[in-house]
């Protein structure tokens, strides 16, 4: 049985990616996933944040001794108040991370504003990153701003990440977008080797005990695998990129469905917070036993199986099974 896949044009030994989450924080954690299988790991986030407040730490620092410095930090956006400042303590755990396990390791990097901090990246390469993952979550607050410029801001942090590393950097995309399809296609254009199909935005509340507004990180369970599905299906043998389901992978039935889709690899953040790292092993053993009793010998064989490659009228066909689950409903 073969379950090897290629993403980012790294050769995996199965589709299974750690999706980044403070379980990929450590090297300690990372070898644990290693152990029990996964393929490859996306590192917990460096947010422009952290690397916009280092900037201004040192700054400070330099400006304290000299005035002369200042100009060689302008590229760097003003500085936020940000708790956890520490971009080059999260550049030596990477390279531990690095220096203790054998499988890919993708760095990640999360920010919203097209600026210096994409040269970044650059030390992510240094550290000895295989690939980064770029995520980008702007919420445009302002009722003025325009969709067009949304999305050209996703294109501009995409063009200048891609042009400040050798390395694949794959876009973390949400499903938000008029049409995710040609927005897809444009990042590619600017030079993303991989689309991760999707991003899951955190949970919006309100505390009714402080009143006031809380957001929490979102646990997803397998019904949250349908957009997934749904755009991989779409962008399969479109786009000249390595895809990956995010959002919704938690037992092998998922894996399955993403991969006859089209995407090349898996990624799983909410499955392995709540199960641990020994959820993985069980998921390659039950993808082999149904692999063999449907006669699959490899993951090759069943990528894109069904996806709508071959569907002469893709619009149509969306419409028609939309139609036909509203009509067919029977209580
Ligand atoms: C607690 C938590 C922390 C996360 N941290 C990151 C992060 O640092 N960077 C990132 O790109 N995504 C982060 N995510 C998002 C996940 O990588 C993933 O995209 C999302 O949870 C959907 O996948 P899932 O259904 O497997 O959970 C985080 C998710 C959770 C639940």
């Amino acid at each position: 049985m073969n379950l090897q896949t290629t993403y980012l044009g790294l050769k995996l030994d199965n589709p299974l990616i750690a999706g980044a989450s403070p379980m990929t924080a450590t090297a300690d954690d990372i070898k644990r996933l290693e152990d029990a299988g996964a393929a490859a790991v996306v590192m917990h986030s460096l947010f422009e944040e952290q690397i916009a407040a280092e900037a201004a730490a040192l700054n400070h620092f330099l400006s304290a001794h000299t005035e002369s410095y200042a100009e060689s930090l302008d590229f760097f956006p003003e500085s936020g108040s940000f708790d956890n400042v520490n971009a080059e303590a999260h550049l030596e755990e990477l390279a531990r991370i690095k220096r203790s396990v054998d499988i890919p390791v993708i760095a990640s990097i999360n920010g919203a504003t097209p600026g210096g901090w994409a040269e970044y990246v650059k030390r992510f390469e240094q550290a000895g990153a295989d690939a980064v993952e770029l995520n980008i979550t702007y919420i445009p607050t302002d009722i003025a701003t325009d969709g067009r410029d949304v999305e050209q801001r996703y294109i501009d942090i995409v063009r200048d990440v891609c042009r400040a590393t050798a390395l694949p950097v794959s876009v973390k995309m949400n499903a938000y977008f008029s049409a995710p399809a040609q927005m897809a296609a444009k990042l590619v254009a600017q030079g993303a080797s991989g689309l991760v199909l999707f991003d899951n935005p955190v949970r919006i509340d309100i505390d009714l005990e402080t009143l006031s507004p809380v957001q929490r990180a979102n646990i997803t369970g397998s019904y949250a695998l349908s957009e997934t599905l749904r755009w991989s299906a779409i962008l399969y043998d479109h786009v000249n990129a390595s895809l990956c389901a995010s959002t919704g992978v938690h037992n092998s039935d998922d894996v399955l469905k993403a991969l006859m889709s089209g995407v090349d690899a898996v990624q799983m953040a909410s499955a392995l917070l709540l199960h641990g790292p020994g959820h993985i092993a069980k998921l390659l053993d039950n993808m082999r036993k149904w692999m063999e009793e449907k006669e699959y010998s490899s993951v090759a064989q069943m990528k894109g199986s069904i996806s709508l490659r071959h569907t002469d009228n893709p619009d149509a066909y969306e419409r028609s099974s939309y139609m036909r689950a509203l009509q067919s409903y029977r209580r």
